[in-house]
């Protein structure tokens, strides 16, 4: 029997962990399908999709650097996909390719049933301005929050964002400013979307922006804590998660889109920070 393939397609993509959880969700569903990692040269990535999709390829995740050139490829897209102008997964059909955005939801699925932090009613501060922080504001809108304060270094990168946004949702208070201009507010949940910890910085923040029993949520990982989980610590905060379970969330997503079925993450959770807490 001849297995429906899958991949993971990014540059670099040697240490990606997708084909991993893919294979674990499979055995866990009874699904017979295959998941590679396929790395693409970064003028080539049109190509190498279309080289998958000839091979009999059913479908693709999209990591860095490829999830515009990924939005620009598709035929048909979900809505969430064009509203973050971003996809993280590909699906081929008879009728194209199809684009979906499941990093937004997966993000969400971590915050509000992983660690239990439902939304509505808070204040949430989102760090960054980029495609990380695009992709999470309409699913974080969508939860009704209090607030949502974007604060970004280039702080008019933040305006654009807010305003582009601003009409999803009418009823939540969406706001935009630079780091300094945060002093003396305090929010319920602070989310790096930065890419700042690959330079192995924190987000340069104002002290106190943590209201009780406030969250600090990266989407970066790491093996221990990140510069903006340490940053968070020495503020005090106790409630702290970095971005492995949004990664396996967004994974889920993913595997429902093609194969219609839930994998259930908390195991596979469990032991990839396990094996990350071993490397
Ligand atoms: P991504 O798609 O991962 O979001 P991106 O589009 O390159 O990546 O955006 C990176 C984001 O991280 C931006 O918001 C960037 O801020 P600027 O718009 O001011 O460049 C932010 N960022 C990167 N390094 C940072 C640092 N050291 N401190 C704070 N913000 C940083």
């Amino acid at each position: 029997m001849t297995l429906d393939r899958y991949a993971v397609i990014g540059n670099p993509i040697s240490h990606s962990r997708s084909p991993a959880i893919h294979a674990e969700f499979a055995r866990q569903t009874g699904e017979q399908l295959s998941y590679e990692a396929l790395l693409a040269p970064l003028d080539g990535f049109r190509d190498a999709v279309e080289r998958f999709r000839r091979a009999g390829g059913r479908g693709m995740n999209v990591t860095v650097p490829f999830k515009l050139e990924a939005f620009a490829l598709v035929e048909r897209c979900s809505p969430r996909a064009r509203a973050a102008g971003a996809v993280n997964t590909l699906a081929f059909g008879p009728d194209g390719i199809f684009g979906d955005n499941t990093d937004g939801a997966g993000l969400l699925r971590d915050l509000v049933h992983n660690l239990d932090r439902p939304l509505e009613g808070q204040r949430i501060l989102l760090l960054g301005a980029g495609g990380a922080a695009r992709g999470g504001l309409l699913p974080l809108l969508a939860e009704r929050p209090a607030s949502l304060t974007l604060a970004n270094r280039s702080v008019a990168k933040a305006h654009a964002l807010a305003a582009a946004f601003r009409s999803h949702a009418p009823d939540v208070a969406l706001d935009a400013c630079g780091f300094i201009d945060l002093t003396g507010r305090a929010f319920d949940v602070v989310i790096n979307a930065t890419a700042a910890s690959l330079a192995n910085e924190a987000p340069q923040l104002p002290p106190g922006l943590y209201a009780a029993n406030a969250l600090a949520y990266d989407m970066m990982y790491g093996r221990g804590d990140t510069p903006f989980l340490a940053a968070a610590r020495n503020d005090g905060v106790t409630q702290r998660a970095d971005g492995l379970g949004m990664l396996v969330e967004q994974a889920a997503e993913s595997f429902l889109l093609w194969r219609g079925v839930r994998p259930d993450t908390a195991a596979v959770l469990a032991a990839l920070r396990r094996q990350l807490a071993g490397e």
